[in-house]
């Protein structure tokens, strides 16, 4: 089996470690709180993002703008800098080979290579890799390449989910009874899709509440972080249009209230039998983060998604947990010798709730400006994370993505929620935030009904 990165890391990292020079790609939430969680163990960060990111900005050593997609432009940033290793936030640069590159011209990297990426890269892929290795964690499913074979998946599954097979940005899924309101609906769907994806995938709508299982994996030992709730609806209640993440729950025991040890340690297995069987198929390591997006279903946890990255949102509450050396963690995954022991984590819980521009998704107020009391928000002991805001000159502005994450931490996530709400009048705008995240009210709505689904049974 190649592991590819063996033979530059230990002997380079060695001259080099005292230096602690890291290349970040991405300039959203989640790469903010990597910037923080580095540069708090004396990482100097040079950073590589599509647009300026006034929070990474102030803790890099250097910023260098260009497309995250120009592979070329980041190496010479990074080869210029002389630094250490990589690191990417978002999926696109992993999926399309961003590791690779980097590691074949002798810089170690942080991330998954494009063939083990595959598991988030194609939908069809990580169902099929599932089922072949008898992974029992998957709804019901057909994989389809013409309309004919939609229409038949489409009456056999009845109740149904459609997901075009590569990366949409997390916009590609759609829903029957939700985005999709008839089977012709879902057949104009799906013609769309095949126009642009040479596959589709069909599967059975699963009932039941989602979940987070987010691991740091260095091709050996897999290492659990706290267990995180998104909330993907833009409005209270679980209303409103899908989002990349409008906040995101975790608690002090690192379970949820609705999921039990026995039921994390459920999903812990599920991630690393396929970590195995990915590696068993591809004849490589997968060393990186590895996200698991679960449904505590009827049948138990069972996968949604894989990402090959950390979450957004979910990055900013585990690592803002993260006691141990973020920097030392990702040395050790680049080593293949990370062990439990170098990962921990505070027991508190926190809640992340997002501010974004009035109208997001769909119609989002961008180029408006936006004014942050930063020390007030501080004071409270509240954390704040800049994501895509624009500075000219010394304003901000929004664009059409999320503007500015908030993160509190507290005994209970109830206690961490409403320290979050208590700061969020100090950043005004044209921005609209969910106003239900963390609280008791939606988590006693959401327990009810797993209640009444027969899948919770205290
Ligand atoms: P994904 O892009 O795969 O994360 O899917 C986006 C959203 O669609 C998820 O967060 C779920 O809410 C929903 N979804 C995806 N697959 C299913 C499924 N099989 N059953 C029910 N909901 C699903
Ligand atoms: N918050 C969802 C994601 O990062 O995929």
């Amino acid at each position: 089996m190649s592991l590819g990165i063996e033979k530059i890391t230990k002997k380079d990292i060695g001259k080099q470690k005292l230096m602690h020079k890291v290349l970040l790609i991405g300039e959203g939430g989640r790469e903010a709180a990597i910037a923080k969680s580095l540069s708090k163990n004396g990482a100097k960060i040079f950073a590589y993002m599509s647009f300026v990111n006034p929070g990474i900005e102030k803790l890099a050593e250097k910023v260098e703008i260009g497309p995250l997609a120009d592979f070329d432009k980041a190496f010479h940033f990074a080869k210029e800098n002389n630094v250490d290793f990589a690191i990417c936030g978002p999926e696109a640069p992993l999926v399309n080979g961003i590791a690779d590159y980097f590691e074949e011209r002798k810089i170690p990297f942080v991330g998954p290579k494009k063939e083990v990426a595959q598991i988030e890269g194609s939908k069809a892929f990580a169902r099929d890799l599932m089922k072949r290795n008898k992974i029992d964690a998957y709804p019901e499913f057909r994989i389809v390449e013409t309309i004919s074979e939609a229409e038949k998946a489409i009456k056999e599954l009845k109740d149904y989910v459609i997901k075009p097979d590569g990366l949409t940005g997390g916009k590609g899924v759609k829903v029957f009874g939700e985005h999709l309101k008839s089977d012709s609906d879902a057949l104009k769907y799906c013609e769309q899709v095949l126009a642009q994806h040479r596959k589709a995938v069909i599967e059975e709508r699963v009932d039941g509440e989602e979940f987070v299982l987010q691991c740091f994996y260095d091709g050996n030992s897999i290492v659990q972080m706290p267990l995180v709730q998104d909330h993907k609806r833009a409005l209270d209640d679980d209303n409103g249009e899908n989002t990349g993440g409008m906040g995101s729950i975790s608690d002090s025991d690192h379970l949820l209230p609705f999921i039990s040890k026995e039921l994390k340690e459920k999903a812990l297995e599920i991630v690393k039998q396929t970590m195995l069987a990915l590696e068993k198929e591809k004849g490589m390591k997968y060393r990186g983060i590895i996200y698991g997006q679960f449904m505590l279903s009827r049948k138990g946890p069972i996968i949604i998604e894989y990402n090959v990255r950390f979450g957004d949102p979910e990055a900013i509450n585990v690592l803002s947990l993260l006691n141990s050396d973020f920097l030392n963690v990702c040395y050790k995954i680049i080593e293949g010798n990370l062990s439990p022991s170098d990962v921990i984590f505070q027991r508190m819980a926190t809640t992340c709730v997002y501010l974004v521009p009035k109208g997001y998704p769909t119609n989002p107020a961008k180029d408006m400006p936006i004014e942050v009391d930063e020390n007030k928000i501080y004071e409270k002991g509240v954390e704040l994370y800049y994501a895509s805001v624009k500075r000219i000159g010394k304003g901000l502005y929004t664009t059409s993505s999320r503007s500015i994450a908030l993160l509190a931490k507290g005994e209970s996530i109830y206690e961490a929620s409403e320290k979050c709400y208590s700061v969020v009048n100090h950043v005004k705008g044209e921005l609209h935030y969910r106003r239900d995240i963390g609280t008791k009210k939606l988590m006693e709505k959401r327990m009810d009904r797993l209640r009444k689904l027969g899948i919770l049974k205290w």
